[in-house]
Formats: C-alpha cells, sequence, structure tokens
C-alpha cells in the first residue's frame, strides 16, 4: 500500500457514507411505522366509539342500522388501508413479482373508465377517453392497472360535480404516454414535490372526507416504476391537473422489476 492514509481515509468515507443511508431507511422505516399506526387507528377508533354510544341506550332499529352502517364503513375504509400497506410493503421488500405481457393501453384505459364509471356517475361527472393511435407496451398488466386506478379515482375524488375526466392514450416516438386529466382544484406548485409521498394529502380534511389514505400516488409511482416508467404531474397553468405516466416500448428489466418502492 503506498499510501496508507489515504485508503484508510477512502475507508472511512465509505463507511460514513453507508451509515448515514442507513440511519435515513431506519428513520423512514419509523416514520412509516408511525404514519401507519396512525392512520390504522384512526377507524378503529371510529368503530369503537360509535359501538360504544350505541350500546349506552336501547334504541329503534332504524338508529341501529344507522349505527351498523357506519361501522361498516370505518371496517372499509380499514381494510382498504391495509390492502394499501400490504402493496407497499411486498414493493419494499421487492416481492411483488411482474408477470410481462404485452399491453394495449386503450383497451388498459377502458376498462379503468368502466370500473370507476359508477363513481364518477354519481358525482355527475363524465370520463372521457381520447386515442391517439394504438399504443402498446410491454409490462405487468395488473400492476398498470393499479396505477391508473389510483390516477383516475383521485380525478373523481378531487373534481367538484359536473366535472370532465380525460383519459389520453399516445405513442409518442419515444414510448407511450396515458395522461389524466381533470378539471378539479389543481395541486400548488410548493406542494407538487410532496403529493408522491407516502400518507401525504395536501388538504387533510378535505381527503380524509372522501376516504383518502395518502397512499395512492406512492402505489401509483412504484406500479409505473416497476414498469420501468415514469409518473410526473404535468404543468397545467391552475386549470386542473394532469399526471402522466410515460411508458417505454420494451420490458423492463429484471433491474427494474426488483425496483424498490418510493
Ligand atoms: N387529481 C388531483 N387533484 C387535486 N389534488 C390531488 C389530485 N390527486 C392527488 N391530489 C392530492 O394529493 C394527495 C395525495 O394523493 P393520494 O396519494 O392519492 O392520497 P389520497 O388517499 O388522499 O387520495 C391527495 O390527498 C390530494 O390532496
Ligand atoms: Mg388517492
Amino acid at each position: 500500500m503506498d499510501n496508507p492514509d489515504d485508503e484508510l481515509g477512502q475507508l472511512a468515507t465509505v463507511f460514513n457514507e453507508t451509515l448515514t443511508r442507513l440511519e435515513l431507511s431506519f428513520e423512514q422505516m419509523r416514520r412509516f411505522t408511525a404514519d401507519a399506526s396512525h392512520e390504522l387507528r384512526t377507524p378503529l377508533t371510529a368503530i369503537r366509539s360509535v359501538g360504544e354510544v350505541g350500546l349506552r341506550a336501547s334504541r329503534d332499529e332504524e338508529t341501529y342500522r344507522e349505527i351498523i352502517g357506519s361501522m361498516l364503513e370505518e371496517a372499509d375504509r380499514l381494510a382498504r388501508l391495509v390492502d394499501r400497506l400490504l402493496t407497499l410493503s411486498k414493493a419494499d421488500t421487492g416481492e411483488a413479482s411482474l408477470s410481462i405481457d404485452v399491453i394495449d393501453l386503450c383497451e388498459l384505459a377502458d376498462r379503468v373508465a368502466g370500473q370507476l364509471d359508477v363513481l364518477a356517475e354519481e358525482k355527475e361527472q363524465s370520463i372521457q377517453i381520447v386515442r391517439d393511435g394504438a399504443p402498446r407496451c410491454t409490462g405487468d398488466p395488473l400492476v398498470l392497472r393499479q396505477a391508473l386506478l389510483n390516477l383516475v379515482d383521485n380525478a373523481i375524488k378531487y373534481s367538484p360535480v359536473g366535472g370532465r375526466i380525460t383519459i389520453r392514450v399516445a405513442q409518442p416516438p419515444t414510448g407511450a404516454t396515458i395522461d389524466v386529466c381533470d378539471t378539479g382544484p389543481g395541486i400548488p406548485a410548493e406542494l407538487q414535490s410532496r403529493i408522491f409521498d407516502r400518507f401525504y394529502r395536501v388538504d387533510q380534511s378535505r381527503s380524509r372526507e372522501n376516504g383518502g389514505t395518502g397512499l395512492g400516488l406512492s402505489i401509483a409511482k412504484w406500479a409505473v416504476e416497476v414498469n420501468g416508467g415514469r409518473l410526473t404531474l404535468e404543468e397545467t397553468n391552475g386549470a386542473g391537473s394532469t399526471f402522466r405516466i410515460t411508458l417505454p416500448q420494451n420490458a423492463p428489466s429484471p433491474i427494474a422489476s426488483s425496483l424498490r418502492a418510493v
């Protein structure tokens, strides 16, 4: 060894960097567990207090029905949350194995629109699909569908009654894109970098009312990236939001398919 000090110095630097990364990932895990516990406790507390109040005196049948109805609603919220946490946990450990196929993006958009039409109708909204060619890509159809479902679900949820949602499917020379545009309030520029974070909601109260968990976008981002693509929020100049999925034409590589969640 010509210069042991330098070698040792380099070793110490690498060691310190590794420690910092480890600390960061422990901190992220700690925060995730704390946030998840907090979110799980909210519907549990609601179920418990509704039940306790219901048992305090005898009530007529209609009141009991209402009580059971609201307990079931909270149980649904709990189940949704647990499903989402499981998805993220599989993503974190790289357990989510992909089943790669050729995906017809127009068909994917049709399916997602069909699945969420009922929700849109409840708010007198329309979901329009605009096709530019017959874009295809290779990836896992189910995982990609989850991403698009989460985006369209948000578009419906955050747009007002009578709003318009457009799913635009196109194939520029570089790959394929799916845009989800809505006529909602948009997302303030200073918050745009945070909306993909786990549990983050722009408006806690509005989102809670809608049954939001703050996990939809982080799952969507993972689902797109594991398919070798990118999920971005496009500039809309204050007129609603447009989220864009950009996909490569080739199948995700083995490296991409073991990608960890964000
Ligand atoms: N299409 C949209 N229009 C306006 N705000 C949105 C839209 N999509 C997401 N957001 C904001 O980003 C936050 C995170 O979204 P998401 O991760 O899907 O969580 P949530 O469960 O609250 O829908 C939402 O709480 C909302 O404030
Ligand atoms: Mg959502």
